[in-house]
């Protein structure tokens, strides 16, 4: 098989289960949450436009949001058997959960950590990710566009 064959195959795989992009804590206030920090954004903003990628790309999406550390756990775990792959912004739970971490572990498939702040210009335990360890990639510091580039190298496109 040749590299263009290889590269429609990896595309079709991709297209034929969704993409979970997965939220935690405190990402529902997104828009009056620290705005000099997160931007203007609403989640629902987000949303519509990884949906729009999404379309773009071929790709389903399955666009969620909690606040608690175990139903995030329960996803993940769902996410291993019925998505192709995991765009994760944690929050929180990213410098806290080794609960999130195995279940990242377990699950087996590949997962992009973003957040919308760079969390390396910020306060030093948001330094530490116990996604990081478990993720292809990490994409920080980029507000919204970030979710948008999880989907494209998920979806094994540059975006062209
Ligand atoms: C965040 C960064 C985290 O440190 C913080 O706890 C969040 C949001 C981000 O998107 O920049 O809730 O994940």
């Amino acid at each position: 098989m040749d590299g263009s064959n290889r590269r429609v195959r990896t595309k079709l795989k991709h297209m034929t289960k969704p993409v979970y992009i997965l939220n935690g804590p405190n990402l529902n206030l997104l828009g009056t949450r620290e705005p000099g920090v997160y931007g203007n954004h609403t989640l629902a903003d987000i949303e519509r436009d990884c949906a729009g990628r999404a379309k773009a790309l071929g790709l389903e999406i399955e666009f969620r949001q909690t606040n608690m550390e175990g139903e995030l756990v329960t996803w993940v775990q769902e996410a291993g058997l019925k998505a192709s792959g995991i765009v994760l912004n944690a929050g929180a739970y990213t410098h806290t959960s080794v609960a999130l971490h195995d279940a990242l572990r377990a699950a087996g498939v590949p997962v992009i950590e973003v957040h919308l702040s760079n969390v390396y210009k910020r306060e030093e335990f948001r330094h530490k990710s116990y996604v990081s360890t478990v993720a292809v990639g990490v994409i920080c510091g980029l507000g919204p566009l970030g979710y948008e580039l999880a989907l494209e190298a998920l979806a094994g496109s540059s975006g062209e």
